[in-house]
């Protein structure tokens, strides 16, 4: 017989072997008592024809071994052969974060009400966001302390107010307008402040707007976000409304009792808002005594917190799937 060509014919054999079993056969078949190799080698005669059937028998052993080893290798990584025909794995469908959803909703109020989502910018000028606002350069929220500059005229806005600015810059009014984005201080992280947070601007300019089309306004969108509630204004100051107020709503939680949450006072502040200063509308160019208007600025992560009752804004930045996905 030919050493030769039964190894190659084995190691061929072999290479093709697609799983034990079948490897199992090849060795019987190769090396097993009966097999040709070892029928040969038991009527060897010369020391040369010896050899070459014990290299060929080393030969086909050495190759078993390896296919084993490829064989094993294979199973380990992929466990079951792949089966085309079998289902896909579900991919899991994400949904919107809280805070988007709720911006969403937002919007939608105001656009059905007839004003228009304006997109105001991040990184603001010091006048835009504080000088063209009335606010006077001694103003303490200017300081270095509270606000996040890159150079003496450039920082990342504290408010969405600068949007107002921007907005009236660009068209005539009357305008209707709301700016949703994210907003920047230096605040301490606690649970009901983070240095990166979201406000919701809203800003109506027209011939004869008062304070009780703010009131009215705030109302209508209190009840569509929160369901019946009540609004209380306080006044308050900013430097760009005259006069100017703070409003709250009931607390989620003791509807008006008094709790921690609301510091035993029934009410959540929620943001601010007033009539807009003459001085802003003459830093824009429009004429104070034909235009009147409010403006106000909503906290949309207090919102999202006071709808649904979290205990802490910080949830919003944790990553925690099992926080976002019951929204
Ligand atoms: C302002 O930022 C004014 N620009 C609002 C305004 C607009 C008044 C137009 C008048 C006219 P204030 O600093 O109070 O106001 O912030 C408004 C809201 O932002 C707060 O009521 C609160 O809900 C939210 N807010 C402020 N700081 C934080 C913070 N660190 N983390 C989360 N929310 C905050």
């Amino acid at each position: 017989m030919d050493a030769t060509a039964l190894e190659n014919e084995a190691r061929t054999a072999i290479a093709a072997a697609a799983d034990a079993d079948a490897l199992e056969e090849l060795r019987l078949r190769y090396l097993g008592r009966k097999s040709e190799l070892k029928l040969a080698l038991r009527e060897v005669r010369d020391r040369e024809t010896g050899m070459a059937l014990n290299a060929a028998r080393t030969a086909i052993e050495e190759a078993l071994a390896g296919r084993e080893t490829e064989l094993a290798a294979a199973a380990a990584e992929d466990g079951e052969p792949f089966d085309p025909t079998l289902p896909g794995e579900p991919l899991r469908r994400g949904s919107l974060h809280l805070l988007t959803q709720l911006r969403r909703q937002v919007e939608d109020v105001f656009l059905g009400m007839g004003y228009e989502v304006y997109d105001g910018r991040e990184v603001e000028t010091v006048w835009h966001n504080y000088d063209a606002l009335n606010q006077p350069e001694a103003h303490p929220s200017r300081d270095p302390r509270d606000t996040f500059y890159f150079d003496e005229s450039t920082l990342l806005r504290t408010h969405t107010s600068p949007s107002q600015i921007r907005a009236m810059l660009a068209q005539q009014p009357p305008v209707y307008l709301i700016s949703p984005g994210r907003t920047y201080r230096r605040d301490a992280l606690d649970a009901t402040h983070t240095p990166v947070f979201h406000q919701i601007e809203g800003l109506a300019v027209d011939r004869g707007i008062t304070l009780a089309d703010l009131r009215g306004t705030i109302e209508l969108f209190v009840g569509a976000i929160f369901g019946p509630r009540d609004v209380r204004m306080r006044t308050s100051f900013f430097p760009f409304t005259e006069p100017s107020v703070e409003f709250d709503v009931t607390c989620y939680l003791c509807e008006g009792s008094g709790c921690a949450v609301c510091k035993h006072s029934g009410w959540i502040e929620m943001g601010g808002a007033g009539v807009v200063d003459p001085n802003v509308f003459e830093a824009v160019g429009y004429d104070p005594e034909e235009w009147s208007g409010f403006a106000f600025g909503l906290g949309l992560d207090r919102i999202a917190f006071l709808r649904h009752g979290l205990p802490d804004l910080r949830l919003f930045w944790d990553n925690d799937l099992r926080m976002t996905r019951q929204f």
